[in-house]
């Protein structure tokens, strides 16, 4: 039997790898499935086509079902067999690629790992301080003080975590409605700059505003300016290594689009880190964030924000020249 031109369309309407089965040989297949499993497989036996015993127990009962199989043509990955039975002892087999359901499920998994482990850090910490200011009365009134203090800071800590945990999921959950507010990035490099005052005066370090007009964009104000300050703040506490270091904040409008650049004089960064900053948790030097008050989530809350803008972001180092982070938005 051969397979009228209708049938034939729909097998090749199929996406993913398909084929028909019938007696146990392979009677049609589509494109896909031949790029997969061979070109010459049309017309086989269906047990030198798959050779995966799962595949084929439910091929060769001709019940229907489905199964995972781990590789197929010499690929190394996960895949879903379906089989459906159709009319006279025919089954329709589809393959269904699942590598991309399993990363995003290994990426939540890894996350929530993450996450715990930044939460459970200072929370030992603080139970061990904690534990010692309650058991030890005669304790010397330095090293409460000494010990409060410490819990305080640790404390703080994880308040930073949870509230970037939850400014993350915010932005995710607005992450297809467009943002509606008239913005002009000057304005926001401004208050940016503003806000940045009492960190930049820790560090001992200058923050330059070379402003140009760049707006107006459609904008979600509040984000703007929590991507603005996660910017500046980085450029701050990672671009003062030297005195009288400095940073600065730029807008201009550059080939229609309105830009922010942040760009700072500080170490750099490698450049095998570059592509990895905005994951979640992702830093060059944990210790050092950590003691500069980060939580490793700025980055990561910066992409959020551009996607939801249709932004581009750009980030550039040079190892012991600086850093440049550049945000172009689409002007209205
Ligand atoms: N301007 C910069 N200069 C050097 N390193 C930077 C700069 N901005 C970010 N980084 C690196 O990227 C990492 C991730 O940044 P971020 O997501 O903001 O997290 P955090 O600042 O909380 O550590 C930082 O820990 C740091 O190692
Ligand atoms: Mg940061």
């Amino acid at each position: 039997m051969s397979l009228p031109g209708l049938s034939l369309a729909l097998l090749d309407a199929i996406e993913e790898p398909a084929l028909v089965v019938e007696a146990e040989k392979v009677l049609a297949a589509n494109l896909p499935a031949l790029a997969l499993l061979g070109e010459r497989i049309v017309g086989r036996d269906i047990r030198f086509v798959l050779r995966h015993p799962d595949a084929l127990d439910i091929i060769l009962l001709g019940r229907g079902g489905s199964g995972e199989i781990g590789s197929l043509g010499g690929r190394e990955q996960p895949w879903t067999i379906l089989v459906r039975p159709l009319p006279d002892g025919v089954q329709l087999v589809r393959l269904v690629d699942r590598s991309a359901t399993l990363s995003a499920e290994r990426m939540r998994t890894d996350f929530v790992a993450n996450a715990s482990h930044e939460l459970r850090t200072p929370l030992t910490t603080m139970i061990g301080y904690a534990e010692t200011l309650a058991e030890d009365g005669a304790i010397d009134e330095a090293i409460r003080v000494r010990f409060g203090t410490m819990i305080h800071g640790e404390a703080r800590r994880m308040l930073r975590i949870v509230e970037d945990l939850m400014s993350l999921s915010r932005i995710e959950a607005d992450r297809f409605v467009p943002p509606v507010d008239e913005v002009a990035l000057d304005q926001i490099a401004r208050i940016a700059a503003d806000n940045a005052r009492p960190l930049a005066r820790q560090w001992g370090c200058a923050v330059e505003l070379s402003l140009q007009a760049a707006g107006p964009i459609a904008g979600d104000l509040t984000q703007l300016l929590q991507l603005a300050d996660n910017l500046v703040g980085n450029a701050i506490r990672y671009g003062s290594v030297a005195a009288n270091a400095s940073i600065t904040i730029a807008t201009s409008v550059e080939a229609g689009r309105a830009v922010l650049c942040v760009t700072d004089r500080g170490e750099g960064i490698a450049s095998q880190h570059l592509l990895r900053l905005t994951e979640r948790f992702y830093r060059v030097d944990a210790a050092r964030s950590r003691n500069s008050g980060g939580t490793g989530l700025g980055l990561s809350i910066v992409k959020h924000i551009a996607e939801r803008h249709r932004a581009s972001l750009d980030i550039r180092s040079i190892v012991g020249q600086g850093t440049t982070v550049t945000v172009a938005f689409p002007l209205l």
